[in-house]
């Protein structure tokens, strides 16, 4: 099977997942699932919380307000949105855009898991403290509150060889806080050492 087939097949079982607490939601309100989108050999993954309405109703990733902080983010340190993979821990949009909650992140994980192991990124972002949490568990290393990981560069070892994990600040938070902006293109520049493949 490609990297496109396992994907797909993950895509197709989380259309059918009736026994998702947001299933119902989902479906009453014609939203769509939210697999993930981007590079299948990016180097970079980043794993956010979890669709808002508009990232429901078109099954994109970051595509409303936080998705325009991201791709903005990006920019400023010369990565091209199409270079890397975006998803989220939780596949489907919580209500009113309330937080996760730990039974959602605990049925939506596997699939994270499985797409971690398909792409196998060198560099695995995490966006906001939910998805922070629980990758740093996943690779065993402890977590310390976001306020001081934030942008550290976390060195793990998955199945398929060495990977960093570099926790962030979701870009929610920029729209909030201004100053968050300064801090996230900081922590953003680590992207740009670890995450860029030399071509030397
Ligand atoms: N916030 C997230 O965490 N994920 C999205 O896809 C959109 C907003």
């Amino acid at each position: 099977m490609t990297k496109t087939d396992e994907l797909q097949k993950i895509e197709k079982e989380i259309l059918k997942l009736k026994k998702s607490p947001l299933y119902e939601y989902r479906t009453s309100n014609k939203y769509f699932p939210v697999i993930g989108e981007g590079s299948h050999d990016a180097h970079i993954m980043f794993i956010g919380e979890a669709p808002g309405k508009k990232e429901a109703e078109t099954a994109k990733p970051f595509c409303g307000a936080s998705g325009r902080v991201l791709d903005k983010l990006l920019a400023s340190v010369g990565i091209s949105r199409a270079d890397v993979y975006v998803t989220n821990i939780v596949k489907d949009r919580p209500p009113e855009n309330r937080d996760p909650s730990p039974d959602e992140i605990l049925l939506y994980a596997p699939f994270l898991d499985r797409q971690i192991d398909i792409l196998q990124p060198k560099v695995i972002a995490t966006l906001g403290r939910f998805s922070m949490v629980y990758i740093l568990k996943r690779f065993g290393i402890a977590a310390d509150p976001i306020s001081k990981a934030h942008g550290t560069v976390y060195t793990a070892k998955a199945p398929y060889g060495e990977v960093k994990i570099i926790p962030l600040y979701h870009q929610a938070a920029a729209l909030y806080n201004g100053s968050m902006m300064t801090t996230l293109e900081e922590d953003f520049k680590q992207l740009a050492i670890h995450g860029i493949p030399k071509t030397t």
